[in-house]
């Protein structure tokens, strides 16, 4: 996440943003939801809705690393540490709130409106695109063409910073 010097408008779910797997994109639309309720929240409900924005994204977070490990990515692959690290700063805005810097959690929401469709559409798409290659049901874990995941321990992601492909 990246400071901005200008006001983002409020994120919103767009066909730009789905993935064509509708377990992902189903997650995905109410992160976007649960943080447009953020980003209007007046003060008194703005760190409740906000810890349970951290809540969702642990569990949505959690559940792309589970689904790359099953499919061949190595723990500490690029994708599962920007999760780690974005879920890190939001704890932080979390106990900075509770300090009574609310506009620390506003800055973030923001920022968080920024960043949320770069990550969908190069880390979250290639993970996608990598997951419908190898025949992943995400909903079941079943792999339908375990021969098609590459040989070695996945470490890239397919996103902008990444040099490396999740593709096999
Ligand atoms: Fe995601
Ligand atoms: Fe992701």
């Amino acid at each position: 996440m990246t400071p901005t010097l200008t006001a983002p408008a409020t994120l919103a779910w767009s066909d730009a943003l789905v993935l064509d797997m509708p377990v992902m994109d189903a997650v995905h639309e109410e992160f976007v939801e649960l943080l447009a309720r953020v980003v209007q929240a007046p003060d008194g409900e703005l760190l409740p809705l906000w810890s349970a924005l951290i809540a969702h994204t642990q569990e949505h977070f959690d559940r792309e690393d589970q689904w790359m490990r099953a499919t061949g990515f190595a723990a500490g692959n690029c994708h599962a540490t920007q999760h780690k690290v974005v879920l890190q700063v939001l704890r932080e805005g979390e106990a900075r709130g509770h300090g009574g810097d609310l506009a620390v959690v506003r800055q973030m929401a923001d920022e968080l409106g920024i960043w949320f469709p770069q990550h969908a559409q190069s880390m979250d798409a290639s993970l996608a695109l990598h997951l419908r290659s190898a025949g992943y049901d995400p909903e079941t874990g079943a792999l339908a063409q375990p021969e098609r995941l590459p040989q070695a321990a996945i470490h890239g992601c397919g996103g902008a910073t990444c040099a490396d492909t999740a593709l096999a």
